[in-house]
């Protein structure tokens, strides 16, 4: 079985959780195009019970695969909660049904998710950090890294001395540090600078995140951090081209970056993906237009407006050059509805496809 390794002297880029963002479909189109060294969950909270195998599955359909995406890139699950012995237990179901690594979210500024013990609350209480951090190394096999990714601190960026410290003598494999404060969210800028602090005191690789759109970013945070590591959320979704072209300068494999976009291939391969996971066009056209929002805050494409008005897939893919090719696909790609009762059976289908194509099928665009 693979598993997940980051390590001083291999640089990294790694593919951000973004909760309903960088899902199942999102992944797979991300790791197919190359250039990412890693994915990592969406958080998975751990709040009452202790999930079974069954759930990491539908958190994480790659789990059938090996936790591998269909190009074979291994997909680390993020955990979320402030109970250490849940984690740990959930942490260890999850290696029992093959997870290459676990990471622990002490980061996600959501209100309803700090309410209730998890995510950037824990920033407040170091020891908690530890503590969380060492029962799940404690649990899982020792083969099995378990990283942490924090934020600098709740509302001043200090805390991530301390923090960091405390996850590190937790055990983390790795941390990953969004260089921005809960309050500050996701306003720019991002400060790389306690990043580079913490990683020149502490002796474990550490990932640097937050506000990298061009190689030119890569090139200053890699000044102000020091770092080899890094992790990309927004920009890789905003341009998908970026990746190629930090993973170059990296000396990552990687596709020769593309002198211009070919957007209505990239959006084609997406939606197929999103086909993978669910019958519902509609959700397809969703996680586009949500797409299209993140392309949106980062270029003026005047074909933006328009695609973001459209009602149907079809109308979406008439409105970009050459998407004809991609519309006429559609009905190959999504199924007719359930026959016995008219509503699209999810589960049955994504097993019958699974089990009638076999594979995923290559990009014939
Ligand atoms: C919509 C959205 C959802 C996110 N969900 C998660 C999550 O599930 N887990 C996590 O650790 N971080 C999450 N993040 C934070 C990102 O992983 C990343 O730290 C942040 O976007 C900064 O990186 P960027 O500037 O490269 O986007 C999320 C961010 C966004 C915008």
């Amino acid at each position: 079985m693979a598993t997940l390794e980051l390590k001083a002297g291999r640089p990294a880029l790694v593919l951000a959780p973004m909760e309903g963002v960088t899902d199942a479909p999102m992944r797979a189109l991300m790791s197919e195009r190359g250039g990412f060294s890693f994915c990592v969950t969406e958080f998975f909270r751990v709040s009452q019970d202790v999930p079974y195998g069954r759930a990491f599955r539908v958190h994480a359909p790659e789990v059938r695969d090996g936790w591998k995406t269909p190009s074979g890139s291994l997909v680390q699950l993020q955990l979320l909660g402030g109970d250490a012995d849940k984690l740990a237990e959930t942490a260890l179901r999850a290696c029992r049904v093959g997870a290459p690594g676990i990471d622990l979210n002490f980061g996600c500024p959501a209100p309803t998710v700090n309410k209730h013990d998890g995510g950037a609350t824990l920033l407040k209480y170091p020891e908690r950090i530890r503590e969380i951090v060492g029962a799940v190394r404690r649990a899982v096999p020792k083969d099995i890294p378990v990283s942490a990714k924090l934020r600098l601190g709740w509302d001043t960026i200090e805390p991530i001395h301390r923090n960091a410290e405390m996850a590190a003598e937790g055990g983390a494999s790795w941390i990953t540090i969004h260089g921005r404060t809960k309050t500050q969210g996701y306003m720019p800028p991002a400060y790389w600078g306690p990043i580079g602090e913490v990683r020149r005191r502490l002796g474990i690789p550490v990932v640097a995140n937050g506000e990298i759109w061009t190689l030119d970013d890569m090139r200053r945070c890699r000044d102000e951090t020091g770092s080899e590591h890094f992790m990309l959320g927004r920009s890789a979704l905003a341009d998908p081209t970026l990746v190629h072209t930090l993973a170059r300068e990296l000396g990552l494999p990687s596709p020769a970056p593309a002198t211009e976009t070919d957007w209505t291939s990239i959006f084609a391969r997406f939606v197929y993906f999103c086909s993978l996971q669910s019958d519902s066009q509609y959700y397809a056209l969703c996680r586009m237009k949500l797409w299209l929002r993140m392309v949106g805050h980062r270029h003026a494409y005047a074909w933006l407006d328009p695609l973001k008005r459209a009602l149907s897939l079809e109308e979406f893919f008439a409105r970009l050059p050459g998407g004809s090719v991609a519309a006429a696909s559609l009905p190959k790609w999504f199924e007719p509805e359930n026959p016995l009762d008219g509503t699209p059976n999810v589960r049955m289908r994504v097993n019958a496809r699974r089990r009638v194509v076999g594979a995923v099928q290559p990009n014939v665009l």
